[in-house]
């Protein structure tokens, strides 16, 4: 028998398919969707917006189970290019406005267009869950990643996304958390799953 979270859930990825029709990522869709869903008090934070993929999953996630947490997305959206070459730039943020309104997620979502980096230091609130998705080599941002790591309430979660590059270098990320106060869950489609101990 479906349960209430299943409705939920296949209501969402309906929604999904409409906003995102040409977008196969449906098994990263679950994971936010699902870690959304039981994520605890506090902001849900994306770093690496994009398209909005991840932030539309992440907002029909915690919408869907009655919290309603605010899903802030950071990025600028100025001209760069991800580790398989391919480029992002000022585009993309009408692209990511538009799916957010045509998801219906815009009282949940709120952009901060910035880079990750000039922003965490003054960052006011604890994060319940933080989904880091540049799309790029983890080296010369390991400092920042730490930095919003430090930024998740004990009991959060933490996802790193690989989108299965061969080394991304989020190994050195891990190492450094887990010899903290961090403990990886899984590894599930490219995403590694961390929480932070209470
Ligand atoms: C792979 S895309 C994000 C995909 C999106 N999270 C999704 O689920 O579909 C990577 C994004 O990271 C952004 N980005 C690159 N460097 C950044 C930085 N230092 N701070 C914030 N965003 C950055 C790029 O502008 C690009 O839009």
């Amino acid at each position: 028998m479906m349960t209430e979270r299943d409705k939920r859930k296949a209501a969402a990825i309906k929604a999904m398919q409409d906003v995102f029709p040409d977008n196969p990522g449906m098994q990263k869709f679950e994971i936010l969707f699902d870690l959304a869903w039981d994520a605890l008090p506090g902001h849900i934070v994306e770093v690496g917006t994009g398209d909005g993929f991840g932030t539309v999953s992440l907002a029909l996630g915690t919408r869907a189970s009655g919290k309603g947490s605010p899903v802030y997305t950071v990025d600028p959206h100025e001209e760069c290019r991800g580790w398989a070459n391919e480029p992002y730039g000022p585009a993309d943020r009408a692209v990511f406005l538009g799916n957010v309104l045509a998801a219906g997620m815009a009282e949940t979502v709120r952009i901060v267009n910035l880079y990750a980096q000039a922003i965490v230091g003054c960052w006011p609130e604890v994060v319940s869950l933080l989904w880091w998705d540049l799309g790029q080599h983890y080296g010369p941002h390991v400092a920042t990643v730490l930095e919003w790591c430090a930024k998740v309430v004990p009991g959060g979660t933490v996802l790193l996304n690989e989108t299965f590059a061969d080394d991304l270098g989020a190994d050195a990320v891990v190492n450094l958390l887990t010899e903290g106060d961090f403990e990886l869950l899984r590894i599930e489609y490219g995403i590694r799953m961390l929480r932070r101990l209470e």
